[in-house]
């Protein structure tokens, strides 16, 4: 857990960089800060690993003042990817990654392992890559190369500052899913650092909005879509619309008349799993589910989100659902197994259900 407590930064020149920042970090966490230029992310950054130190204000990592550890154990038990890539020129690629590795005096052949791994991780063929110097890389591959030398002796805590921003958008994808999924299967507390609005909504726990020095609203994707605290948020927010705010309407099935019957019951074909029933004006009358009349028929009003609509859904046994207008007014059905295959659709486009 990485605490922030009334954090302020002011530099030599008079520059507040910070201002009053407090924001506690959990443990495992993925916690995205996010802002305008000169915000102060990387500042902030900075002071949790104590490359910078705090004008006022304490930082604690596991309730301990970072001020208290030994500097070495703080840096090796901290990985970071700088905002510019910063391999060592003279140094291999392997040399590179092995750089905290060999301080904690881990064998030749557990690094040589790790080494490799993680370049498998990135899609660089170690039989290739490991002997390179960093001038012999492309842009993107000195910063993969930043990144894995970051998380090679498994630290805790992991500090990324805009760590993809020079990767193509297929090697960015793929970094990303490899970094969401170390995150989730190894619990890494990672802070990282994104300008990319979209990065942040799709990999992060909590988003922390940042502006000139201070915390303008810090909270999952969902809240942050759903209640932008104010026009900046929004704005920062743009466009952008949570999976579960998404109109009903967008995901049912409109073309019901198959599915219709006027009269109770009669002529069901065996094959078709549910019928609704409606009078003359369309409006809703009764419910067969596999040639079982249902009882109470629950239904989902025409304005519903995704969300109110799995809010009704959860709660029963029915499996079909109409959508109805005004007075009951069938205009459509939503079954759960489509709301299901929407999730999974937006999930893997890279929504998050939180
Ligand atoms: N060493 C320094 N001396 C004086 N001012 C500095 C120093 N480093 C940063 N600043 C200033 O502090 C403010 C915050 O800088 P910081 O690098 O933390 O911003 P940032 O949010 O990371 O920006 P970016 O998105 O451009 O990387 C900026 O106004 C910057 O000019
Ligand atoms: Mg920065």
């Amino acid at each position: 857990m990485i605490t922030f407590k009334d954090i302020t930064k002011t530099y030599p020149d008079g520059t507040t960089a910070v201002n009053q920042f407090n924001l506690t970090i959990e443990k495992g966490e993925f916690m995205t800060l996010i802002g305008p230029s000169g915000c102060g992310k990387t500042t902030t950054m900075k002071m949790i690993n104590r490359l910078i130190d705090p004008s006022k204000g304490t930082i604690y990592i596991d309730n301990k003042p970072v001020s208290e550890y030994a500097i070495h154990e703080l840096r090796w038990n901290i990985g970071y990817v700088l905002q510019q890539i910063a391999l060592f020129p003279h140094m291999t690629v392997q040399e590179n990654i092995q750089v905290v590795p060999e301080l904690l005096k881990w064998n030749k052949e557990k690094m040589r392992k790790r080494t490799d791994e993680l370049l498998d991780m990135v899609g660089l063929d170690p039989a290739i890559f490991k002997k390179r110097y960093p001038d012999e890389l492309s842009g993107g591959q000195q910063q993969r190369i930043g990144v894995i030398r970051a998380l090679a002796a498994n630290p805790d805590i992991v500090l990324m500052d805009e760590p993809f921003s020079s990767l193509d958008p297929i090697s960015r994808e793929q970094l990303q899913i490899d970094i969401f999924k170390l995150q989730t299967e190894i619990k890494k507390t990672i802070v990282f650092v994104t300008h990319d609005m979209d990065e942040a909504l799709k990999m992060s726990d909590r988003i922390c909005l940042m502006k000139e020095g201070r915390v303008i609203q810090c909270d999952s994707p969902q809240q942050l879509m759903k209640n932008p605290q104010d026009d900046f948020v929004e704005e920062f927010i743009g466009n952008r619309q949570s999976p579960w705010l998404k109109p009903i309407k967008e995901v049912m099935k409109r073309d019901i008349n198959y599915f219709i019957k006027d009269r109770s019951g009669t002529n069901m074909d065996e094959k078709v799993p549910y019928y609704i029933m409606i009078d003359e004006n369309q409006h809703l009358t009764g419910m067969f589910e596999s040639h079982r009349e249902v009882k109470n028929v629950v239904t989902i009003p025409a304005e519903s989100t995704i969300e109110d609509a799995y809010k009704i859904i959860r709660s029963t046994n029915q499996s079909h659902f109409p959508v109805v207008g005004d007075n009951q007014k069938a205009v459509g059905v939503v079954t759960s197994q489509q709301l299901l295959h929407y999730f999974y659709q937006q999930e893997k486009e890279g929504a998050s259900f939180l």
